[in-house]
C-alpha cells in the first residue's frame, strides 16, 4: 500500500505521519499509547483514533482532536470478553452476542462495573459504556502491544465522512495522531453496529456492519430500534448531521444535472455529470459499504455543489448505507 512515512521507527515520519502496519511500527505505537499519544489505525471497519482508555488526559485529547462534543461517549476497543468483563457488566443475552459476534463489527453498550479503570470521560457522564472486540489483525497487535484498552472513535473530523483509507486520516487530522498505521482500505467500510444491552430488551442504537437480520437471528426475536422503546436512550452520536461531505447531498434521485456529482447504485445508466461513481454497478450492498464513505470523499473532491445519491434497497447492509446518508444529507448548522 502507497504510505508516504517511513519503514522504521527510527526514521522520521513524513507529514501526515502515515506508516506501514508492520511488527516494528506496531510496537512503537503501542509505546505511543502508554505515554498518553494518540495513534490512528485500522479496524475491520473504518480507522480508529484510539487512545489508552484508561488515562484521562489522553482521552480528552481525542475529543480535542477530533472537535467532538464531549457529551458524546466513545467505544473502548478490548481483545475479548475476558477483557471487557473489568470494564462492564455483561447478561446473559450480552454474552450470547459476543459469542456470536465476537471479534467483530459489533459494540455493546453495558452498565459500567465496579472494576473499571477506564477513565469517566469516556462514557461522557453516563453510568454505560460501549465495548467492542476488533476483528482486525492490526487493531488486535496494537491492543497486546498497548496492553491497555483503546478508546477510539473513528479517525475523521467531528461530523464528516468516515475514514476507510489511512489518506483520509491524515487529510481530516493531520499530525493531530502521533502515528498513522497504514494497512490499506478498511474490509468493511462501515463502522460497528451499536446495540445497547443495559435493559432486558437488546435495542439498536446505530445500524452498522452487522446487518439486523443476523443480530435477529441469534436473538430469535425482533430487535427493538433505538426509538422504539422509551427507557432507552438514543445514541448520542447519532442525533446530529453527521457523516457529511462539504456539498449538499439530495438522496432517492435519478436525476442530475452535468455539474451535480453523482453517487449511483446498480444498474444506472451513466449521464453527463462532473463526477459518477457506482458503489456497485451488480447491485450488492456489501461491496457498496465498502466503498461508500471513500466514493462520498472522492465526490466532494470534485468540487460539485451537489452529490446527488440514487436510492439503495433498505434491507441488510442498506440499512446502515441509507443511515448514514440520511445524516450525510441532514441540515448542518
Ligand atoms: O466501527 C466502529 O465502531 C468505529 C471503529 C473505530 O471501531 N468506531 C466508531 O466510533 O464508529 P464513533 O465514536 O465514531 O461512534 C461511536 C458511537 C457514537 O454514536 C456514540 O454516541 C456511541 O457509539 N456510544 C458510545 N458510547 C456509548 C454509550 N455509553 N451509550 C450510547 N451510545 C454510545
Ligand atoms: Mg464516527
Amino acid at each position: 500500500m502507497p504510505n508516504n512515512g517511513a519503514s522504521k521507527p527510527g526514521e522520521k515520519l513524513k507529514q501526515g505521519r502515515i506508516a506501514p502496519a508492520n511488527a516494528e511500527w506496531i510496537a512503537e505505537a503501542g509505546q505511543m499509547i502508554r505515554s498518553g499519544a494518540l495513534v490512528a489505525f485500522p479496524t475491520e471497519t473504518v480507522y480508529g483514533l484510539g487512545a489508552d482508555a484508561t488515562n484521562g488526559e489522553a482521552v480528552a485529547r481525542v475529543f480535542e482532536a477530533k472537535g467532538r462534543p464531549t457529551f458524546n461517549p466513545l467505544i473502548v476497543h478490548v481483545l475479548g470478553l475476558e477483557q471487557a468483563l473489568i470494564i462492564g457488566q455483561f447478561s446473559p443475552v450480552a454474552r450470547r452476542l459476543t459469542e456470536a459476534f465476537w471479534p467483530g463489527p459489533l459494540t455493546l453498550v453495558v452498565p459500567r462495573s465496579d472494576t473499571s479503570d477506564v477513565s469517566d470521560l469516556v462514557s461522557a457522564g453516563l453510568p454505560t459504556v460501549a465495548l467492542r472486540a476488533p476483528e482486525h489483525p492490526v487493531a488486535r497487535a496494537l491492543l497486546v502491544e498497548a496492553q491497555r484498552p483503546l478508546a477510539a472513535p473513528s479517525a475523521n473530523r467531528s461530523g464528516h465522512v468516515s475514514a476507510t483509507q489511512a489518506q483520509h486520516v491524515a487529510a481530516d487530522l493531520g499530525e493531530k495522531a502521533a502515528v498513522i498505521l497504514d494497512a490499506g482500505p478498511t474490509p468493511h467500510g462501515m463502522e460497528s453496529t451499536v446495540l445497547s444491552v443495559v435493559g432486558d430488551t437488546p435495542t439498536l442504537l446505530r445500524p452498522g456492519a452487522i446487518t439486523v437480520e443476523a443480530i435477529e437471528e441469534v436473538l430469535g426475536e425482533h430487535l427493538a430500534r433505538g426509538d422504539e422503546t422509551s427507557s432507552t436512550p438514543a445514541s448520542p452520536g447519532q442525533l446530529e448531521s453527521h457523516y457529511a461531505p462539504r456539498a449538499k447531498m439530495r438522496l432517492n434521485a435519478f436525476e442530475w444535472g452535468p455539474d451535480d456529482a453523482v453517487l449511483a447504485f446498480g444498474p444506472v445508466a451513466e449521464a453527463p455529470a462532473r463526477a459518477f461513481i457506482n458503489l456497485s454497478p451488480s447491485g450488492d450492498l456489501v461491496e457498496a459499504a465498502a466503498h461508500l464513505f471513500a466514493a462520498l470523499r472522492t465526490l466532494d473532491a470534485s468540487g460539485a455543489a451537489t452529490i446527488v445519491a440514487t436510492p439503495i434497497p433498505k434491507h441488510g447492509l442498506g440499512e446502515a448505507i441509507n443511515d448514514r446518508l440520511k445524516r450525510a444529507a441532514a441540515p448542518r448548522d
